[in-house]
């Protein structure tokens, strides 16, 4: 009788140590399971923590990052980003994009289509004359592997999506790694990257929604943003960019120093009708000045009310800032919240929109033998 007690409590002792060191790590995970896709397929949601009260969950369908719990300045926690409490509210609405992994190409591309080495592609058309995020099936309604990643003062879990040759017109058979990571200073890191076995091209990139006083609770008109982009490239009226690299000073797309989303969302302006023809919007791509590096903040977003303090940094070089202007107070989203016009903003770091047409962008063309990578940081202060 003696021995097998003495096993049972040692082993006790042993789990009580495994725990408290993951707290003196501060950081832990947890996984899962969250529904079912309509067709049955099993959802799971992981869920990464630090000890300042920051919880990030993914769920494998559409690596969508589902919640992100950040206390307020009286350490009154929140979710800041958009979301569904079950796969069925990411499937239903699937226009919105709430929290999305996309690809393959994040944004417009002109007509659907683009030329490789002389052939052309087509790509579905799913925003009127354009193809947006990869077409009618993209990344964001793929249902994705996912394992936990290892790394010193990280805690993540890397999804994988092997997207067939030919999928949604793309050439290439095409791997994708999306790491998700959070660590004690409050940054929620998400990592990418692709290798193809044709020549192909790619633009991924993540689709949050953020309301810094919390998803559901108003619009984002008071929150003040700081872009650090003297750039943007104009659109036509289904916005394509016209090609042309503009100066955003002397316009409402000027967010060089702090300015409150809401300042100049309404005035008269032809980009912010093509945005969002009745109250006007933003929902264009600004250059960063940054230009790839990730060590310099590329943009920052505060809440003077609540006291959140979101800062970006990105290996990409153009950020798309929307403003959920195609919400109208119909989506129903987590916790029977209703989210309002002008609900939320996007940070969606990308290549900029249309580059497979548009001789003057940088490139997002990927070839076999090399390596797609892209690094983006959501710190809250
Ligand atoms: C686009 C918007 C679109 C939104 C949701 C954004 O990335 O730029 O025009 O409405 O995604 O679909």
């Amino acid at each position: 009788m003696m021995q097998p007690r003495f096993i049972l409590s040692s082993l006790g002792l042993s789990l009580m140590i495994a725990t408290l060191s993951a707290h003196a790590a501060g950081l832990s995970s947890e996984h899962s399971a969250f529904g079912t896709t309509a067709d049955g397929t099993a959802i799971d949601k992981y869920t990464l923590s630090n000890s300042h009260g920051v919880h990030a969950s993914i769920i494998t369908y559409g690596g969508v990052l589902q919640s992100l719990i950040v206390p307020d300045k009286n350490g009154k926690a929140d979710d800041v980003v958009l979301g569904f409490d079950d796969v069925a509210g990411y499937q239903k609405n699937g226009t919105v994009y709430f929290g999305a992994t996309i690809g393959r190409f994040g944004n417009r591309i002109a007509g659907g289509t683009f030329k490789l080495d002389g052939k052309s592609y087509q790509i579905p058309l799913n925003d009127g004359p354009n193809s947006l995020h990869g077409g009618s099936q993209g990344f964001d309604k793929r249902v994705w592997k996912a394992e936990p990643s290892k790394e010193k003062d990280w805690v993540g879990v890397t999804l994988t999506y092997v997207s067939a040759d030919g999928e949604m017109g793309f050439p290439g058979k095409l791997e994708t790694h999306v790491t998700y990571s959070l660590n004690e200073k409050n940054e929620l890191r998400i990592k990418y990257s692709a290798t193809t076995d044709k020549p192909t091209v790619l633009n991924l990139t993540n689709h949050s929604y953020f309301n810094l006083a919390g998803a559901g609770n108003g619009d984002i008109l008071k929150q003040v943003a700081t872009l650090h982009a003297s750039h943007y490239t104009p659109v036509n009226a289904t916005l394509i960019p016209t090609g042309e690299i503009a100066p955003v000073v002397g316009t409402p797309m000027d967010f060089l120093k702090p300015t409150a989303f809401g300042k100049n969302i309404k005035a008269v302006h032809p980009q912010l009708k093509f945005a969002e023809a009745k109250q006007g919007g933003y929902d264009f791509n600004w250059v960063l000045d940054t230009k790839g590096n990730v060590g310099k903040l590329a943009a920052d977003v505060r809440d003077p009310e609540s006291g959140r303090h979101l800062q970006l940094f990105t290996t990409e070089p153009g950020v798309q800032l929307y403003t959920g202007n195609f919400l109208d107070g119909t989506v129903v989203g987590k916790a029977g919240k209703v989210y309002p016009h002008w609900g939320a903003f996007t940070l969606e770091t990308q290549h900029y929109p249309d580059a497979p047409n548009q001789p003057k962008f940088l490139s997002t063309r990927l070839d076999p033998g090399k390596v797609y990578t892209q690094t983006t940081v959501f710190k809250f202060l």
